[in-house]
């Protein structure tokens, strides 16, 4: 009796809950209103992506969303305003260093948190996050599915989430689309599927420099073959997290996941970005493959190749079933841009989204937020 009263209690709680986010949600959410409140975001972590996300929500998203507050561990950058540290005029906010006095003073309805790939190094980062009562949209690879990755640690993550009442979402262009959500949409009108393949492919010159850095463009093949070794160079973070959501939503339960080694590309010419040349014979970046295995067969099949110079530049999806299902964008969709696109476009999802540890997969159809009617 005491027990069921205490859920009912519970329930109507988290319905109230829910019901303020939706009725936040709806003021953003249908058309844009000058008049109506704009979601608040704070922006954790103001490196390469963190700055490309604060300029594009600054510049071009304004109508809708609005950064409050920022929040950095590299000293060289506290106490920066964040329009002067990202290229534009000052905007006011200035970047703090801690996480929890800044959510206090600027009461964020969200955190865009774009530091780090691993789950282990951002789990106590989320879990101070979410504790401080607000929804995640993260960039990390492995929160994409988390399950995947570390399943008590994506288990305990998610008991935190529910207790504050709070969403969280790994998400991004790869992982968190282009090889896992988009595949998993291309397969709702089979009825029966043999085989998936899926690939990217891209030139690195067109990506930022870090990510040109994390596929060995410009090292000489020994050192790439070290830097895998040592693991400087991990490969594509997220071939094991795209796979598994693909399978999951397909209750295909596989034996193995086969990961292979990154391997250098080399070109015999050269080829140049930005910030990198890389001579005749050096490695340009690297291609990686990946498997899911059943009885031996490998049912789904990954390539992901980035490197600077690539001739050809696509993405694309083909499934082999009844009927057969075949994509290809060519060129491939630009990584960065369809980054920031991801982090800003899932925001009103995951305000309307229950409370708990999301992924791709849990949330509404993925699309495009709040877009301008074009002039
Ligand atoms: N899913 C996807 O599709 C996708 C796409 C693009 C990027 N990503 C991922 O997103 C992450 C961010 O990328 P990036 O290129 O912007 O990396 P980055 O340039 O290294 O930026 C990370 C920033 O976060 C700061 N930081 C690190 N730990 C912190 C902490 N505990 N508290 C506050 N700030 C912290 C870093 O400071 P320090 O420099 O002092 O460490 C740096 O300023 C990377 O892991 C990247 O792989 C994912």
């Amino acid at each position: 009796m005491v027990d069921s009263l205490f859920q009912e209690e519970r329930q109507l709680l988290e319905d109230a809950l829910w019901a303020k986010k939706r009725v936040k949600l709806r003021k953003n959410d249908w058309e844009v209103d000058q008049n109506l409140e704009k979601i608040k975001a704070l922006s954790f972590g103001v490196g390469v992506i963190g700055s490309m996300l604060a300029r594009t929500i600054i510049e071009q998203k304004k109508d809708w969303l609005e950064i409050v507050g920022a929040v950095d561990i590299d000293q060289t950058k506290v106490g920066v305003d964040l329009g002067r540290l990202v290229g534009l005029s000052d905007c006011g906010v200035t970047v703090q260093k801690d996480a929890t006095k800044a959510i206090n003073e600027t009461k964020p309805d969200v955190i865009l948190h774009t530091t780090s790939s691993y789950l282990e190094r951002t789990f106590p980062e989320l879990r101070l996050l979410a504790e401080n009562g607000v929804d995640i949209v993260s960039s990390c690879e492995e929160l994409s599915y988390p399950y995947a990755t570390n399943r008590s640690m994506a288990e305990d993550l998610d008991a935190i989430a529910k207790k504050s009442q709070v969403s969280i979402l790994g998400t991004g262009i790869n992982p968190g689309f282009l090889m896992d959500a988009l595949p998993i949409l291309l397969t709702a009108p089979c009825i029966s599927i043999n085989k998936i393949h899926v690939e990217r492919q891209m030139n690195a010159a067109n990506r930022r420099i870090p990510f040109q850095k994390k596929i060995g463009a410009g090292l000489s093949e020994e050192e790439f073959r070290a830097a895998i070794r040592n693991k400087t160079i991990s490969g594509h973070v997220g071939l094991l997290q795209s796979i598994s959501m693909l399978a999951d939503s397909l209750r295909w339960k596989l034996d193995d996941i086969e990961i292979e080694e990154p391997v250098p590309v080399i070109l015999n010419r050269e080829a140049k970005s930005d910030w990198i040349t890389v001579q005749r014979g050096k490695v340009a970046g690297s291609r990686q493959r990946a498997f899911g295995v059943v009885g031996g067969k490998r049912i789904i099949d990954y390539e992901f190749s980035a490197y600077i110079g690539a001739e050809e530049e696509f993405d694309m999806v083909g499934i082999q079933g009844v009927p057969n299902v075949s994509f290809k964008s060519n060129p491939c969709v630009n990584g960065d841009h369809g980054t920031i696109a991801m982090l800003i476009n899932m925001i009103p999802k995951v305000l309307e989204a229950p409370a708990g540890l999301l992924t791709m997969k849990d949330l509404q159809l993925p699309s495009a937020a709040n877009m301008k009617i074009p002039d």
